[in-house]
C-alpha cells in the first residue's frame, strides 16, 4: 500500500495527472478503469489538456446508471464524454461503458465482465470515494458482489448525484450497474483519490478499520498494489496517522 498524504486537493489532481501520464506514456495500449464524479473532475480537465497519445488505450468505466441511455445529459457516459472522451483521442471503439438502457440488466453485466476479460483485464484502475464507504456503486450493507450487477443506490448517493439531476435527488435513478468487487480487486494496480471533509469517516474506516461490507473501499486494505492519494482533510479523521 502506498500513501500520498498532499495538500489540497489541487495537489491530489496534479499527483494523479502525473501517475495517469507516466502509465500511458509507459504502456501505450493500457486499460484504464475510470469513475465519474466530482473527484476526477480537474483530473480530467488536466489529462485532456496533456500531449498523451490514447490512440492505443482503452478504458471501461465502473458504473452507469439504470434506465439512461448513453445521450441522457444525466448519464456517466454522457458525463466522460463531457468532461474527458471528447477532449483526447481515444478511439470511441475502445470505450467500454454499460448500457443503462440495456433491456436485460443482468446479461449487459455479464457482457461487460466478458469484454474486461477479453481485454485482459484492467491494468489502472482509479477509484473515488463515496461518504458512505462505496466504491464504484458497491454500497455498504449486509453483502458485497463479486461480479458486474445491479444494486439499489443509498438516498445519500442520490443525494450527491442530484446536480445533473436539477438538483432533484429523487430524479436520480433508485439503481445502478457497477462493477463488482472482484473487478476492483482484481484489477491490476488500484489508485485511489479522495478529498475533502466529507470524506474524512470514510477514509478512516477505509484505511484503519477492519474488512467490512459496512465500507466496501475497506477492501482496498487486501489489494497488492493500491496508491491512496488523499488530503489533508480527507484524512482529519484518522486516530492512526
Ligand atoms: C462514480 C463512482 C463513485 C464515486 C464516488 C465519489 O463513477 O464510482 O464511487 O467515485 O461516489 O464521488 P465524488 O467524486 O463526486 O465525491
Amino acid at each position: 500500500m502506498t500513501l500520498h498524504l498532499v495538500d489540497d486537493h489541487d495537489a491530489a489532481t496534479r499527483r494523479v495527472t502525473a501517475l495517469v501520464s507516466t502509465a500511458i506514456r509507459e504502456t501505450p495500449s493500457l486499460v484504464l478503469g475510470l469513475p465519474t464524479g466530482r473527484t476526477p473532475l480537474a483530473l480530467y480537465a488536466a489529462l485532456g489538456a496533456a500531449a498523451l497519445d490514447w490512440s492505443g488505450v482503452r478504458t471501461f468505466n465502473l458504473d452507469e446508471f439504470v434506465t439512461l441511455a448513453p445521450d441522457h445529459p444525466g448519464s456517466f457516459r454522457a458525463f466522460m464524454d463531457e468532461h474527458l472522451f471528447r477532449h483526447v483521442n481515444l478511439p470511441p471503439a475502445s470505450i467500454g461503458f454499460l448500457r443503462g438502457d440495456a433491456a436485460d440488466t443482468a446479461a449487459e453485466c455479464a457482457r461487460y465482465d466478458a469484454a474486461i476479460a477479453a481485454a485482459g483485464g484492467v491494468d489502472l484502475l482509479l477509484v473515488g470515494l463515496g461518504g458512505n464507504g462505496h466504491i464504484g456503486f458497491n454500497e455498504p450493507g449486509e453483502s458485497l458482489r463479486a461480479e458486474t450487477h445491479v444494486v439499489p443506490l443509498h438516498e445519500s448517493t442520490r443525494r450527491a448525484n442530484a446536480e445533473r439531476f436539477g438538483g432533484d435527488w429523487q430524479a436520480v435513478p433508485a439503481s445502478a450497474l457497477t462493477m463488482g468487487m472482484r473487478q476492483v480487486l482484481s484489477a491490476r494496480r488500484v489508485v485511489m483519490m479522495a478529498t475533502g471533509a466529507s470524506k474524512a469517516d470514510a477514509v478512516a474506516a477505509m484505511l484503519d478499520g477492519p474488512l467490512t461490507t459496512r465500507c466496501p473501499a475497506s477492501w482496498l486494505q487486501a489489494h497488492p498494489d493500491v496508491t491512496f492519494v488523499l488530503d489533508r482533510a480527507a484524512t482529519s479523521g484518522r486516530r492512526v496517522r
